[in-house]
């Protein structure tokens, strides 16, 4: 299974975030964090900053939304020229309604889980969605300490979509770092977001690099 590194900008500098983006040429994604101090504490950035994200990297860009009313919001990102867009479980109401809405738009369409949230419950609409993330912190801040006990979730997802023969991704979250990329690569984690550990980093390409090799091992 080949590895993807997304790195999460929410620790890069917002007053260069170009040179940062230039910085991570060599991930796989760029991961996005919009929070609207609402369904979490904490406050990124909206749909004009988003898409003059994705008109200046190379690099297909994923949305990460930790927004209240994702079936409002989340078309809107879509159309800033996202390639996948995720949204928490927890805030959305018609979460088939929404993937179906996004992937007739020609994007990605994913739903996150909190570390308290099963992801058994939404074994049945599976194939609605490319990309599943599991959260391995609090969603909210970067830097925070990676939870180990959603290994089991993790894995149980492989197992799911193994049985099954889906193509679906398992994206994690959280304290992802050098030291824990093997483990969340060995649950079956094949998208791993990496925020300090990549932007806290001297060198964020040779970290990505690390990353990847960790994981990989
Ligand atoms: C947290 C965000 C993450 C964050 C991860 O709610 O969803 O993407 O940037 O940061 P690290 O990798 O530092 O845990
Ligand atoms: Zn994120």
């Amino acid at each position: 299974m080949s590895i993807q590194i997304a790195p999460s900008i929410l620790s890069a500098d917002f007053c260069n975030l170009e040179r940062d983006l230039k910085a991570i040429s060599n991930a796989d994604l760029v991961h996005v964090d919009v929070m609207d101090h609402h369904f979490v504490p904490n406050l990124t950035l909206g749909e004009p900053i988003v898409k003059r994200i994705c008109e200046v990297t190379d690099l297909p860009v994923d949305v990460h939304l930790m927004i209240e009313d994702p079936d409002r919001w989340a078309p809107e990102f879509a159309k800033c020229g996202a390639q996948s867009v995720t949204f928490h479980m927890g805030a959305t109401h018609a979460p088939v309604r929404l993937a179906r809405q996004l992937r007739e738009m020609g994007v990605k369409a994913c739903f996150a889980v909190r570390p308290a949230e099963p992801v058994e419950p939404l074994f049945d609409i599976l194939e609605e969605f490319d990309m599943v993330l599991i959260m391995t912190v609090e969603p909210g801040f970067g830097g925070q300490k990676f939870l180990d006990n959603q290994m089991n979730k993790v894995r149980r997802l492989r197992d799911e979509i193994t049985r099954r023969g889906l193509d679906t991704h398992i994206q994690v979250d959280g304290g992802v770092s050098p030291k824990t990329a093997h483990i969340v690569a060995e649950a079956g984690a094949d998208v791993l977001v990496a925020g300090s550990a990549v932007y806290g980093a001297e060198n964020p390409a040779e970290a990505i690099d690390q990353i990847r090799a960790q994981a990989e091992a």
